[in-house]
């Protein structure tokens, strides 16, 4: 018995000497997050729990180095080119293009999308992993469109910092009233927004960006952006209360900002 808590205690030791070591690179304009979790932000809320961000050996930043919690947002880049190694094709008759995700990310969608359909709600997606080009065109075509870069960040992300970049993100489009598609407050009134935000958590899904937390996430409300996280974080954000935010959850860094 004394060996084994022993043991236990040796490797939280080692654990904890290896958080310590990895230091956050230049750009990130970042410190480690559980040194100073009151310095997150002076927007975002401590965290109920311990997490902590770190910057693994791919590169990427983890919120206790779980592959679902990678964090791409205007603080957090993904490292340069990054692409999961597991996406999977998921046809969808409104997705033309960004049609694959994340194994774990297809086999929740699907998941839900039968738990939907069960009481009458038809989920369909148009967007799922983007990659840098695809996000670079999409970001160019709508600083265009808009005529600055000013306005065009508030909805769109630069390439390398999307959160349609991890495999992990959904655009859930609405069936029953696709006039409502991409507008924050019609779609959150169709059946379909309103079934996500009574269930999404239930199959892993979070809402990525929440209403009014545009200074903390970085983007204006998206009623129909879906981030799986998994199950058990999942029911942990729900449970923190409606519109809370993976920033100020996990207790990172976020903001309107980018580092250049
Ligand atoms: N619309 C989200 C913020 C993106 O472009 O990734
Ligand atoms: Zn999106």
């Amino acid at each position: 018995m004394i060996v084994v808590i022993a043991a236990l205690v040796y490797d939280a030791v080692q654990l904890i000497g290896e958080n310590t070591k990895k230091q956050p690179v230049a750009e990130a304009g970042s410190t480690v997050e559980t040194e100073k979790p009151e310095e997150a932000s002076s927007t975002v809320s401590p965290s109920p729990v311990t997490n902590s961000l770190n910057q693994e050996a791919d590169g990427n930043w983890y919120v206790n180095a779980d592959p679902l919690l990678i964090i791409a947002n205007k603080t957090y880049k993904l490292a340069d080119g990054y692409a999961p190694a597991d996406l999977v094709e998921v046809p969808d008759p409104r997705c033309s293009s960004g049609c694959e995700m994340r194994a774990v990310t297809a086999e929740a969608w699907n998941e839900m999308k039968t738990a939907a359909s069960k009481e009458g709600i038809t989920l369909t997606y148009s967007s799922s992993f983007r990659d840098e080009a695809y996000q670079a065109s999409l970001y160019n075509s709508y600083v265009a469109r808009d005529g600055s870069t000013e306005s065009a960040d508030r909805y769109s992300s630069r390439p390398g910092y999307s959160d349609h970049q991890t495999g992990l993100a959904i655009d859930i489009m609405s069936a029953s009233d696709p006039a409502a598609d991409l507008n924050a407050e019609a779609y959150e009134n169709t059946e379909e927004g309103q079934w996500l935000l009574e269930n999404a958590w239930k199959y892993g899904f979070v809402l990525r960006y929440p209403k009014g937390k545009e200074d903390i996430t970085g983007y204006e409300y998206e009623s129909w952006h879906y981030r799986y996280i998994g199950k058990e974080y999942a029911e942990a954000v729900h449970e923190a209360g409606e519109n809370e935010s993976m920033e100020e959850f996990f207790g990172f860094r976020g903001g309107v900002n980018y580092p250049d």
